[in-house]
């Protein structure tokens, strides 16, 4: 994956609503090549146009502020939208899913369209990416099945887990507790105003692109239901990966990790995923450890 600085060429453009092309906007149009469009309808069905959009998004405002490289604009739809999409096969209907480090929203925001029966959580730390997936989530109509969740995965995990233990948030030096921080309206949510019915820890986990496996067990196997699973997507190096994680995987209470190639015979490559069953509750990464942090999440 190819990623540029955030700052954008002669400074950050304003954020502002995303362009959906209605006529008029500014967005580039992605052509979908004629050799992608029979996978392209396969895996997005009536959604398509809505698919369409997304890729308009990612390579108008998406590249504009340095969150896709330029040079991924003419493959948005083979290594993106349809790399991501054929993950599908993996999901169960109704599932609920958290894809961990979205970026600029993948997979997640690809498998609430190619899905509408999912549930799906964007967690996100940086702050310019999650209100890009904000954005993003606005402009597409996406927001009865999908919430943005400003914060590093090892954080919410143990957001949750303080939420479920019933423990309160620990006053600061002032003595007072730390009130709700305001909720922008159609902005990302912030750790401090999780909505009740988030779907976390939830039946899958996505990642694509973010840590190696070790590390993302550590992060991702805590947002799984015991049962739930991980499911990374992985590019040429998975086997290897799994040789060399399997070890820390277990202790990290996760079954042993499964190559898997989804969308044989729709898309070309298939995609490479490794799964992992979450078996027990194992050790976890806390948030700020040496293992779970990776410079600031201010941007
Ligand atoms: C290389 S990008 C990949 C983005 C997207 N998944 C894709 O495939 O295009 C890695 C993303 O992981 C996010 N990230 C890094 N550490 C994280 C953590 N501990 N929890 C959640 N996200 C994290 C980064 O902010 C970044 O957006």
């Amino acid at each position: 994956m190819t990623y540029r600085s955030e700052s954008g060429p002669g400074g950050e453009p304003p954020p502002g609503p995303l362009p959906v092309r209605a006529g008029g906007d500014s967005s580039p149009a992605v052509p979908l090549p004629a050799e992608l469009a029979e996978p392209a309808r396969t895996l997005f069905a009536d959604r398509l146009p809505l698919a369409a959009s997304y890729a308009e998004l990612l390579a108008g405002p998406g590249v504009l502020r340095g969150l896709i490289g330029p040079r991924e604009t003419p493959r948005i739809w083979d290594r993106h939208l349809l790399n991501c999409a054929a993950v599908v096969e993996l999901l169960p209907v109704g599932a609920s899913v958290v894809d961990v480090g979205s970026g600029a929203g993948l997979p997640g925001i690809v498998l609430a369209i190619a899905r509408p029966d999912l549930a799906v959580t964007l967690v996100e730390p940086l702050a310019r990416r999650a209100v890009f997936l904000a954005e993003v989530v606005t402009a597409l109509d996406l927001a009865d099945a999908v919430t943005v969740v400003r914060a590093r995965a090892e954080e919410l995990a143990a957001s949750r887990r303080e939420s479920a233990g019933g423990r309160r948030r620990r006053p600061g030096r002032s003595g007072r507790s730390a009130a709700p921080l305001p909720v922008e309206p159609g902005g990302p949510v912030e750790l401090a105003n999780l909505p009740a019915e988030l779907r976390v820890p939830a039946d899958v986990v996505t990642a694509r692109a973010v840590a190696p496996l070790d590390r993302l067990a550590g992060w991702c196997l805590p947002l799984a239901r015991p049962g739930g699973r991980l499911l990374a997507l992985k590019g040429a190096s998975a086997a290897e990966e799994v040789a060399e994680h399997a070890e820390a995987v277990r202790r990290l209470g996760g079954s042993p990790p499964v190559v898997r190639h989804a969308g044989l015979g729709v898309v070309d490559p298939p995609t490479t995923v490794v799964e992992v069953v979450r078996e027990r509750a194992g050790r976890t990464t806390a948030p700020g450890s040496a293992g779970g942090r990776r410079g600031s999440a201010t941007r």
